[in-house]
């Protein structure tokens, strides 16, 4: 298969944004945790790619986004506002299609307040590895080497901006993925608990915090 890895443009977001929504329980469907595919897009997607989508990249094979990386470099006020602007947007969308009215929502929210509680903020290391980021492909197009391709892309724009650092964020049982970001080069700045719905129950999964110094 020929693979191309290429700079985002806005006719990508959809296919990013089911790819997002396919990956998003540790590689798996978000349906495992939560049923509104549109605002869990909104909130983790709309921060990159509708506030600086200048710094996301997607992997296209025959023309079908494979995959993307979503990054971002800017942490300023400017930036919190366009995000902070999104989100409640999104949560209006969200309120027009009665999602806080569905079961999975409570429990979602349940979830965020437990993790808020229990000190789940980001830790302050942060502030020598700003540039954040996620990644995700498709289940066909794993293993292939495409992860590190889009990783050396972003990896290679943030040094030559003088970012002194870039973290990404991993659920604590995505084992894969935590392999991943290792060979990358990052290392485990921290874990904080993080409580994710399963059926009835909340679990703590914890999220593992990597780093890696440009
Ligand atoms: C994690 C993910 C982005 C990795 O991309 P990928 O294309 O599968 O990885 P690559 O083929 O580019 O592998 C890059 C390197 O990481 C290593 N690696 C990747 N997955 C690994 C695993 N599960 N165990 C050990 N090493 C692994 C590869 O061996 C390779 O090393 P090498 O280049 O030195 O040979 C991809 O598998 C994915 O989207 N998974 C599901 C969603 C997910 O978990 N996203 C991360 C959430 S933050």
């Amino acid at each position: 298969m020929a693979f191309v890895v290429r700079p985002y443009v806005p006719g990508d977001r959809a296919e990013v944004r089911r790819i997002f929504a396919e990956t998003a329980d540790a590689g798996g469907p978000i349906e495992g945790f939560f049923h509104d595919r549109e605002l869990a897009a909104d909130l983790v997607t709309g921060p990159f790619l509708d506030v600086e989508p200048e710094w996301s990249w997607v992997a296209e094979s025959d023309g079908k986004v494979a995959g993307y990386l979503t990054g971002a470099v800017r942490t300023d006020f400017r930036r919190r506002w366009k995000v902070a602007v999104g989100g409640t947007k999104a949560f209006l969308r969200a309120a027009g299609r009665r999602t806080f009215w569905r079961r999975s929502t409570a429990r979602m929210a349940a979830a965020g307040f437990l993790t808020f509680l229990r000190g789940g903020a980001t830790p302050s290391v942060l502030r020598r590895y700003p540039a954040s980021l996620h990644i995700d492909l498709d289940s066909a197009f794993r293993g292939a080497g495409l992860g590190r391709r889009l990783m050396d892309c972003f990896i290679d724009q943030a040094r030559s901006l003088g970012v002194p650092g870039v973290h990404a964020v991993v659920r604590g049982d995505n084992r894969s993925a935590h392999a991943f970001f290792r060979r990358m080069g990052f290392v485990e700045l921290a874990r904080r608990p993080y409580y994710f719905p399963q059926g009835n129950a909340l679990r703590d999964l914890g999220v593992v915090i990597f780093g890696k110094t440009l």
